[in-house]
């Protein structure tokens, strides 16, 4: 399986992407193939709506790093979310490289997919992630991708309080076993 993996966190060793780290493993681990999209590390403008992609072939306008994932995106069989819940949603970073999916809408809304949402949070109660998890299914919904699993985070301020969790062996077990 070609696995598209899109982090949405500024921290390189925070605890989202020790979740990502993990799911990564498992999947290696089980033979798939792995590109990983660090969103800190990219230049990602948002979208600007100006809908020169729906004249343009599905082209965007804008030429930055999103060049790099163009293709694989299409070409991926799982696209894996990883985000720390801010503000009860998915990050920013990570957002704008969602958003900026509607240049090739009709592409990913025609190739089936599978996804995951890796997620991790401060707040120990699990409402906290209910509205990222909405969100996640609706996306899913709207491309027509399959959710094939969810590692949700509670309590997780930080590196040391997630390392402390077994939602790091979670993330490797899912990664294992996806099909
Ligand atoms: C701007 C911002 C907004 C946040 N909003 C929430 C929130 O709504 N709920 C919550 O439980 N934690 C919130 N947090 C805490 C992070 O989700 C938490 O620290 C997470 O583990 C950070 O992940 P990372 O290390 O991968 O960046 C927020 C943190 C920041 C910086």
């Amino acid at each position: 399986m070609n696995i598209l993996v899109i982090t949405g966190s500024p921290h390189k060793k925070g605890t989202s992407s020790l979740l990502a780290d993990n799911f990564i493993a498992g999947a290696l681990e089980a033979g798939h193939e792995v590109f990983r999209f660090d969103t800190i590390f990219q230049v990602t403008q948002p979208c600007l709506a100006c809908n020169y992609c729906r004249k343009n072939n599905h082209k965007c306008i804008q030429e930055d790093d999103m060049e790099l994932i163009w293709d694989k995106l299409i070409a991926a069989d799982m696209v894996v979310f990883v985000t720390p819940v801010y503000y009860f949603g998915m990050s920013a970073q990570l957002k704008k490289v969602i958003d900026r999916f509607f240049a090739i809408n009709d592409i990913l809304r025609s190739k089936p997919k599978k996804a995951v949402l890796l997620a991790t949070c401060g707040d120990n109660e699990a409402w906290a992630m209910e509205p990222l998890v909405a969100h996640y299914k609706a996306i899913c919904k709207y491309l027509h991708w399959e959710d094939a699993g969810q590692v949700l985070a509670i309590g997780v301020y930080d590196r040391a309080a997630i390392e402390a969790t077994q939602y790091p062996e979670q993330a490797r077990t899912l990664g294992k076993h996806i099909h």
